[in-house]
């Protein structure tokens, strides 16, 4: 399955009866596994995580720490990019020429990298 289709199939389990937003992320780590993740909202709203976030944790715990390319799906009208919360999260483990695809589920696809969503980012160089 291709990285947009894992996050698609994903997409399928979040918990989204609040926005009825439903995301899916799906991460190829260096080492050639996949993680996914989905949106998990929750009736306290800000308690609620994005699709990028769980499928980050789930590369973490399961003991990986380099991504080497990102998808994201939604079903919204042109491909929405990451928050700005999850473009942090994304250059923590992913370099900046990495591609990261973003989708909708009626098919357009726009190909950008962590470096483009996140110019200028804050890095560990910051507190030498
Ligand atoms: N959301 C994500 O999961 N990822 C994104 O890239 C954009 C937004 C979720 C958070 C919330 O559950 C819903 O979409 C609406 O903001």
């Amino acid at each position: 399955m291709d990285l947009i289709a894992e996050a698609a199939a994903v997409r399928e389990n979040a918990h989204a009866p609040y926005s009825n937003f439903k995301v899916g992320a799906a991460i190829r780590t260096s080492a050639g596994t996949v993680y996914v993740g989905c949106n998990v909202e929750n009736v306290a709203y800000p308690e609620g995580t994005c699709a990028e976030a769980g499928a980050i944790a789930a590369m973490v715990a399961a003991g990986e720490r380099e991504i080497a390319e990102v998808a994201v799906i939604a079903g919204s009208p042109d491909p929405v990019p990451p928050c700005g919360g999850c473009r942090q999260k994304l250059a923590e483990f992913g370099a900046r020429d990495i591609p990261v695809t973003l989708a909708t589920t009626a098919g357009q696809k726009r190909v950008t990298t962590v470096g483009e969503l996140l110019p200028g980012a804050f890095s560990a160089h910051h507190m030498d």
